[in-house]
Protein backbone atom coordinates (compact mmCIF):
# COMPACT_ATOMS: atom_id res chain seq x y z
CA UNK A 1 0.00 0.00 0.00
CA UNK A 2 0.77 3.69 -0.75
CA UNK A 3 2.75 5.61 2.21
CA UNK A 4 0.65 8.17 3.82
CA UNK A 5 1.13 11.82 2.53
CA UNK A 6 -0.70 14.85 3.43
CA UNK A 7 -2.53 16.37 0.38
CA UNK A 8 -3.55 19.67 -0.04
CA UNK A 9 -7.26 19.12 -0.06
CA UNK A 10 -8.37 23.24 -0.44
CA UNK A 11 -7.39 26.01 -0.42
CA UNK A 12 -8.67 29.86 0.70
CA UNK A 13 -7.28 33.55 0.90
CA UNK A 14 -7.79 36.81 2.06
CA UNK A 15 -7.30 39.98 0.41
CA UNK A 16 -8.23 43.64 2.02
CA UNK A 17 -9.65 46.05 0.11
CA UNK A 18 -7.89 48.97 0.41
CA UNK A 19 -4.74 49.33 -2.13
CA UNK A 20 -1.88 51.40 -1.72
CA UNK A 21 -0.19 51.99 -5.41
CA UNK A 22 3.27 53.15 -5.72
CA UNK A 23 2.10 56.39 -7.18
CA UNK A 24 0.77 56.65 -3.51
CA UNK A 25 4.01 55.76 -2.19
CA UNK A 26 5.40 58.39 -4.13
CA UNK A 27 3.69 60.78 -2.32
CA UNK A 28 4.72 59.27 1.08
CA UNK A 29 8.69 58.97 0.46
CA UNK A 30 11.13 59.78 -1.72
CA UNK A 31 10.59 57.22 -4.51
CA UNK A 32 9.25 56.22 -8.08
CA UNK A 33 7.00 53.82 -9.71
CA UNK A 34 10.10 53.37 -12.12
CA UNK A 35 12.37 52.23 -9.31
CA UNK A 36 10.38 49.95 -7.52
CA UNK A 37 8.87 48.43 -10.45
CA UNK A 38 12.39 48.23 -11.79
CA UNK A 39 13.77 46.12 -8.38
CA UNK A 40 10.93 44.74 -7.04
CA UNK A 41 8.66 44.04 -9.73
CA UNK A 42 5.92 45.60 -7.51
CA UNK A 43 2.83 47.90 -8.63
CA UNK A 44 0.21 47.78 -5.46
CA UNK A 45 -0.58 46.12 -2.42
CA UNK A 46 -3.59 45.32 -0.41
CA UNK A 47 -3.43 47.24 3.28
CA UNK A 48 -5.63 46.44 6.14
CA UNK A 49 -6.69 49.92 7.30
CA UNK A 50 -9.35 49.36 10.00
CA UNK A 51 -7.47 49.69 13.45
CA UNK A 52 -9.64 47.30 14.93
CA UNK A 53 -9.04 44.35 12.37
CA UNK A 54 -5.71 42.44 12.76
CA UNK A 55 -4.36 39.18 11.63
CA UNK A 56 -6.12 37.03 13.17
CA UNK A 57 -9.16 38.26 11.70
CA UNK A 58 -7.53 37.93 7.74
CA UNK A 59 -6.80 34.83 9.15
CA UNK A 60 -9.87 33.18 9.98
CA UNK A 61 -11.52 34.59 6.73
CA UNK A 62 -9.00 32.54 4.86
CA UNK A 63 -9.59 29.44 6.73
CA UNK A 64 -13.52 29.99 6.52
CA UNK A 65 -13.05 29.86 2.92
CA UNK A 66 -11.60 26.45 2.67
CA UNK A 67 -13.82 24.96 5.23
CA UNK A 68 -16.75 26.03 2.69
CA UNK A 69 -14.92 24.51 -0.27
CA UNK A 70 -14.26 21.26 1.15
CA UNK A 71 -17.67 21.62 2.88
CA UNK A 72 -16.34 20.61 6.45
CA UNK A 73 -17.38 22.00 9.85
CA UNK A 74 -14.69 23.50 11.86
CA UNK A 75 -15.32 21.45 14.65
CA UNK A 76 -13.82 18.24 12.45
CA UNK A 77 -10.44 20.40 12.43
CA UNK A 78 -7.83 18.77 14.48
CA UNK A 79 -5.22 21.44 14.15
CA UNK A 80 -4.92 24.59 13.05
CA UNK A 81 -0.86 26.11 12.37
CA UNK A 82 -1.06 29.76 12.22
CA UNK A 83 2.70 31.06 10.34
CA UNK A 84 2.70 34.94 11.19
CA UNK A 85 5.44 37.40 12.24
CA UNK A 86 2.56 39.76 12.91
CA UNK A 87 0.47 37.81 15.35
CA UNK A 88 -2.38 39.95 17.22
CA UNK A 89 -0.84 40.34 20.13
CA UNK A 90 2.59 38.31 21.87
CA UNK A 91 0.38 35.73 23.41
CA UNK A 92 -1.94 34.14 23.40
CA UNK A 93 -0.84 32.30 19.68
CA UNK A 94 -2.76 34.14 16.28
CA UNK A 95 -3.68 30.59 16.54
CA UNK A 96 -5.96 30.61 19.94
CA UNK A 97 -7.76 33.65 18.06
CA UNK A 98 -8.38 31.91 15.31
CA UNK A 99 -9.96 28.33 16.53
CA UNK A 100 -12.40 30.19 18.57
CA UNK A 101 -13.35 32.63 15.91
CA UNK A 102 -13.91 29.32 13.57
CA UNK A 103 -15.63 27.59 16.54
CA UNK A 104 -13.24 24.56 15.71
CA UNK A 105 -13.64 23.40 19.34
CA UNK A 106 -11.96 20.30 18.76
CA UNK A 107 -8.48 21.28 17.46
CA UNK A 108 -5.52 22.59 18.83
CA UNK A 109 -3.18 24.68 17.48
CA UNK A 110 0.09 27.09 17.84
CA UNK A 111 1.50 29.76 15.80
CA UNK A 112 5.35 29.49 13.76
CA UNK A 113 7.71 32.44 13.30
CA UNK A 114 9.77 31.80 10.37
CA UNK A 115 9.20 35.10 8.58
CA UNK A 116 8.91 34.57 4.96
CA UNK A 117 9.51 31.23 5.07
CA UNK A 118 7.08 30.37 7.77
CA UNK A 119 3.92 28.78 5.67
CA UNK A 120 6.38 26.43 3.77
CA UNK A 121 7.93 25.55 8.09
CA UNK A 122 3.97 25.29 8.94
CA UNK A 123 3.59 23.39 5.76
CA UNK A 124 6.49 20.54 6.53
CA UNK A 125 4.92 20.70 10.19
CA UNK A 126 1.52 20.12 9.61
CA UNK A 127 2.28 17.29 7.18
CA UNK A 128 3.98 14.96 10.13
CA UNK A 129 0.89 15.08 11.93
CA UNK A 130 -0.98 13.53 8.89
CA UNK A 131 2.01 11.36 8.00
CA UNK A 132 2.13 9.78 11.68
CA UNK A 133 -1.90 9.07 11.64
CA UNK A 134 -2.42 11.07 14.49
CA UNK A 135 -4.55 13.76 12.95
CA UNK A 136 -6.71 13.49 9.55
CA UNK A 137 -7.39 17.15 9.21
CA UNK A 138 -4.76 19.98 9.69
CA UNK A 139 -5.21 23.28 8.95
CA UNK A 140 -2.70 25.35 7.48
CA UNK A 141 -2.33 29.46 7.46
CA UNK A 142 0.26 31.83 6.33
CA UNK A 143 -1.10 35.51 7.47
CA UNK A 144 0.71 38.78 8.14
CA UNK A 145 -0.33 42.44 8.66
CA UNK A 146 3.04 43.55 7.45
CA UNK A 147 1.55 47.24 7.58
CA UNK A 148 1.35 47.24 11.26
CA UNK A 149 5.19 46.83 11.69
CA UNK A 150 5.91 48.89 8.21
CA UNK A 151 8.13 52.03 8.94
CA UNK A 152 5.85 54.13 6.31
CA UNK A 153 9.27 56.59 6.45
CA UNK A 154 11.83 54.39 5.31
CA UNK A 155 11.07 53.99 1.29
CA UNK A 156 14.18 50.70 1.33
CA UNK A 157 11.28 49.20 3.36
CA UNK A 158 7.85 50.76 2.89
CA UNK A 159 7.70 49.81 -0.93
CA UNK A 160 8.19 46.40 -0.23
CA UNK A 161 5.16 44.46 1.83
CA UNK A 162 1.82 44.38 1.91
CA UNK A 163 -1.10 42.71 4.11
CA UNK A 164 -2.60 39.54 3.07
CA UNK A 165 -3.74 35.43 4.20
CA UNK A 166 -3.63 32.07 2.74
CA UNK A 167 -4.84 28.59 3.87
CA UNK A 168 -4.64 24.82 3.11
CA UNK A 169 -6.55 22.07 4.22
CA UNK A 170 -4.41 18.74 5.04
CA UNK A 171 -5.72 15.46 4.65
CA UNK A 172 -4.38 11.92 4.22
CA UNK A 173 -3.75 10.38 1.17
CA UNK A 174 -2.58 6.91 0.15
CA UNK A 175 -2.56 7.31 -3.83
CA UNK A 176 0.76 9.05 -4.44
CA UNK A 177 -0.68 12.70 -3.74
CA UNK A 178 0.31 15.77 -1.17
CA UNK A 179 3.83 16.43 0.04
CA UNK A 180 6.33 14.49 -0.62
CA UNK A 181 9.21 16.31 0.27
CA UNK A 182 10.66 19.12 1.84
CA UNK A 183 13.84 20.93 2.85
CA UNK A 184 13.87 23.14 5.77
CA UNK A 185 17.04 25.17 6.63
CA UNK A 186 17.82 28.05 9.48
CA UNK A 187 21.28 30.22 9.79
CA UNK A 188 21.21 32.89 12.51
CA UNK A 189 24.21 34.24 11.68
CA UNK A 190 23.21 36.96 9.84
CA UNK A 191 19.42 37.57 11.63
CA UNK A 192 20.11 40.89 12.09
CA UNK A 193 20.25 41.98 8.34
CA UNK A 194 16.34 41.02 8.78
CA UNK A 195 14.73 41.72 11.93
CA UNK A 196 12.55 43.83 14.25
CA UNK A 197 14.78 44.57 17.28
CA UNK A 198 11.75 46.24 19.66
CA UNK A 199 9.38 44.56 21.78
CA UNK A 200 10.77 41.39 22.58
CA UNK A 201 12.99 40.03 25.97
CA UNK A 202 15.86 41.85 24.72
CA UNK A 203 14.59 45.09 24.18
CA UNK A 204 11.06 45.63 26.06
CA UNK A 205 8.99 48.43 24.82
CA UNK A 206 10.17 52.01 25.89
CA UNK A 207 10.34 55.48 25.65
CA UNK A 208 13.85 54.61 23.84
CA UNK A 209 12.86 51.80 21.90
CA UNK A 210 10.06 53.66 20.51
CA UNK A 211 12.37 57.05 19.98
CA UNK A 212 14.88 54.95 18.06
CA UNK A 213 12.34 53.39 15.53
CA UNK A 214 12.94 49.78 16.80
CA UNK A 215 9.27 48.30 16.91
CA UNK A 216 9.13 48.75 13.15
CA UNK A 217 10.93 45.96 10.25
CA UNK A 218 14.49 46.27 9.42
CA UNK A 219 16.02 45.64 6.65
CA UNK A 220 19.40 45.45 4.74
CA UNK A 221 18.68 44.38 1.34
CA UNK A 222 21.82 43.91 -0.63
CA UNK A 223 23.15 40.70 1.89
CA UNK A 224 19.59 39.48 2.32
CA UNK A 225 19.18 39.64 -1.36
CA UNK A 226 22.25 38.30 -2.31
CA UNK A 227 21.88 35.24 0.44
CA UNK A 228 17.81 34.76 -0.96
CA UNK A 229 19.34 34.08 -4.77
CA UNK A 230 21.54 31.83 -3.16
CA UNK A 231 19.67 29.88 -0.90
CA UNK A 232 15.95 30.04 -2.84
CA UNK A 233 17.90 28.96 -5.86
CA UNK A 234 20.08 26.46 -4.50
CA UNK A 235 16.92 24.40 -2.27
CA UNK A 236 15.07 24.41 -5.26
CA UNK A 237 17.24 22.36 -7.50
CA UNK A 238 18.33 20.25 -4.29
CA UNK A 239 14.26 19.26 -4.01
CA UNK A 240 14.38 18.63 -7.65
CA UNK A 241 17.38 16.26 -7.85
CA UNK A 242 16.77 14.37 -4.93
CA UNK A 243 12.99 13.68 -6.66
CA UNK A 244 14.73 13.06 -9.51
CA UNK A 245 12.58 16.16 -11.38
CA UNK A 246 13.40 17.68 -14.36
CA UNK A 247 12.61 21.35 -15.28
CA UNK A 248 9.32 19.74 -17.63
CA UNK A 249 8.02 17.67 -14.72
CA UNK A 250 7.24 20.53 -13.06
CA UNK A 251 4.04 22.16 -13.51
CA UNK A 252 4.65 25.38 -11.23
CA UNK A 253 7.03 27.00 -9.14
CA UNK A 254 5.56 28.60 -6.26
CA UNK A 255 8.12 30.60 -5.55
CA UNK A 256 7.58 33.79 -1.90
CA UNK A 257 6.62 36.69 -3.79
CA UNK A 258 9.81 39.13 -2.31
CA UNK A 259 11.39 40.21 -5.43
CA UNK A 260 11.01 39.27 -9.07
CA UNK A 261 15.07 39.62 -9.59
CA UNK A 262 14.98 36.77 -6.87
CA UNK A 263 11.95 34.34 -8.94
CA UNK A 264 13.26 34.95 -11.94
CA UNK A 265 17.30 33.67 -10.51
CA UNK A 266 15.54 30.86 -9.35
CA UNK A 267 13.54 29.63 -11.82
CA UNK A 268 16.48 29.84 -14.71
CA UNK A 269 18.23 27.65 -12.08
CA UNK A 270 15.45 24.93 -12.01
CA UNK A 271 15.49 25.18 -16.06
CA UNK A 272 11.42 26.57 -16.22
CA UNK A 273 10.30 29.13 -18.35
CA UNK A 274 8.70 32.00 -16.31
CA UNK A 275 5.12 30.89 -17.64
CA UNK A 276 5.49 27.69 -15.57
CA UNK A 277 6.03 30.25 -12.67
CA UNK A 278 3.30 31.27 -10.43
CA UNK A 279 3.56 35.05 -9.72
CA UNK A 280 1.20 37.77 -8.06
CA UNK A 281 4.27 40.40 -6.63
CA UNK A 282 3.08 42.74 -8.69
CA UNK A 283 -0.99 42.83 -7.26
CA UNK A 284 0.22 42.02 -3.89
CA UNK A 285 3.96 42.81 -2.88
CA UNK A 286 5.55 40.74 0.10
CA UNK A 287 2.93 39.16 1.96
CA UNK A 288 5.73 37.39 4.19
CA UNK A 289 4.26 34.27 4.96
CA UNK A 290 0.35 34.51 3.09
CA UNK A 291 3.00 34.66 -0.12
CA UNK A 292 2.56 31.40 -1.19
CA UNK A 293 -0.73 30.41 -0.33
CA UNK A 294 -2.29 33.36 -1.79
CA UNK A 295 -0.47 31.83 -5.07
CA UNK A 296 -1.93 28.39 -4.57
CA UNK A 297 -5.42 30.21 -4.56
CA UNK A 298 -5.06 32.70 -7.58
CA UNK A 299 -3.90 29.46 -9.62
CA UNK A 300 -6.49 27.16 -8.04
CA UNK A 301 -8.83 27.04 -10.72
CA UNK A 302 -5.80 25.99 -13.29
CA UNK A 303 -4.37 22.94 -10.89
CA UNK A 304 -4.86 19.73 -12.20
CA UNK A 305 -4.89 16.24 -9.87
CA UNK A 306 -1.05 14.95 -10.15
CA UNK A 307 0.77 18.44 -11.63
CA UNK A 308 3.93 18.75 -9.35
CA UNK A 309 4.68 21.52 -7.89
CA UNK A 310 7.67 23.04 -6.15
CA UNK A 311 7.12 25.56 -3.24
CA UNK A 312 10.11 27.57 -2.42
CA UNK A 313 10.90 30.51 -0.13
CA UNK A 314 13.88 32.47 2.18
CA UNK A 315 12.78 34.79 4.73
CA UNK A 316 14.21 36.34 7.98
CA UNK A 317 16.32 34.21 10.27
CA UNK A 318 17.87 33.62 8.14
CA UNK A 319 15.20 30.69 7.10
CA UNK A 320 14.43 29.24 4.14
CA UNK A 321 13.20 25.67 2.30
CA UNK A 322 11.28 24.22 -0.71
CA UNK A 323 8.69 21.61 -0.81
CA UNK A 324 7.53 18.80 -3.74
CA UNK A 325 3.80 18.77 -3.75
CA UNK A 326 2.01 16.47 -6.06
CA UNK A 327 -1.19 18.26 -6.22
CA UNK A 328 -4.68 16.70 -5.09
CA UNK A 329 -7.64 17.15 -6.74
CA UNK A 330 -8.42 19.09 -9.98
CA UNK A 331 -8.78 22.53 -8.89
CA UNK A 332 -11.98 24.25 -11.39
CA UNK A 333 -14.24 21.89 -9.29
CA UNK A 334 -13.19 23.03 -6.57
CA UNK A 335 -13.36 27.18 -6.82
N1 LIG B 1 13.06 54.35 -4.07
C1 LIG B 1 14.12 54.92 -4.60
N2 LIG B 1 15.37 54.61 -4.22
C2 LIG B 1 15.53 53.68 -3.28
C3 LIG B 1 14.45 53.04 -2.67
C4 LIG B 1 13.16 53.40 -3.10
N3 LIG B 1 12.05 52.83 -2.60
N4 LIG B 1 14.91 52.13 -1.78
C5 LIG B 1 16.25 52.21 -1.81
N5 LIG B 1 16.63 53.15 -2.72
C6 LIG B 1 17.98 53.56 -3.05
C7 LIG B 1 18.95 53.24 -1.96
O1 LIG B 1 18.94 54.25 -0.98
C8 LIG B 1 20.24 53.17 -2.72
O2 LIG B 1 20.69 54.48 -2.94
P1 LIG B 1 22.25 54.82 -2.79
O3 LIG B 1 22.93 53.97 -3.83
O4 LIG B 1 22.28 56.29 -3.08
O5 LIG B 1 22.60 54.45 -1.40
C9 LIG B 1 19.84 52.56 -4.07
O6 LIG B 1 18.41 52.78 -4.17
C10 LIG B 1 20.12 51.08 -4.19
O7 LIG B 1 19.70 50.41 -2.98
P2 LIG B 1 19.82 48.89 -2.81
O8 LIG B 1 19.32 48.47 -1.46
O9 LIG B 1 21.21 48.43 -3.21
O10 LIG B 1 18.81 48.38 -3.91
P3 LIG B 1 18.61 46.93 -4.44
O11 LIG B 1 18.79 46.91 -5.89
O12 LIG B 1 19.36 45.92 -3.61
O13 LIG B 1 17.05 46.70 -4.13
C11 LIG B 1 15.67 45.60 -2.49
C12 LIG B 1 16.54 46.80 -2.81
C13 LIG B 1 14.51 45.60 -3.46
C14 LIG B 1 15.15 45.71 -1.07
C15 LIG B 1 16.50 44.31 -2.65
O14 LIG B 1 17.69 44.43 -1.94
C16 LIG B 1 15.79 43.06 -2.17
O15 LIG B 1 14.85 42.58 -2.78
N6 LIG B 1 16.30 42.45 -1.08
C17 LIG B 1 15.78 41.14 -0.61
C18 LIG B 1 14.40 41.21 -0.03
C19 LIG B 1 14.04 39.84 0.49
O16 LIG B 1 14.13 38.84 -0.20
N7 LIG B 1 13.68 39.75 1.75
C20 LIG B 1 13.45 38.44 2.34
C21 LIG B 1 12.08 38.18 2.59
S1 LIG B 1 11.32 39.39 3.62
C22 LIG B 1 11.00 38.63 5.15
O17 LIG B 1 11.48 37.57 5.46
C23 LIG B 1 10.12 39.37 6.13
Amino acid sequence: MEQVRAAITAVGHFLPEDRLTNADLEKMVETSDEWIQSRTGIKERRILKDPTKATSFMATNAAQEVLRKRGISAEELDLVIVATVTPDMFFPATACLVTANLGAVNAWGYDISAACSGFLFALSTGARFIESGKHTKVLVIGADKMSSIVDYTDRTTCVLFGDGAGAVLLEPDSSGHGVIDSIEHTDGTQWSSLCMLGGGSLNPPSAATLEARMHYLHQEGAPVFKSAVKGMADVSAQIMEDNNLSGDDVRYLVPHQANLRIIDATARRMGISMDKVMLNIERYGNTTAATIPLCLADWEADLKKGDNLVLAAFGGGFTWGAAYVKWAYDGSNHV
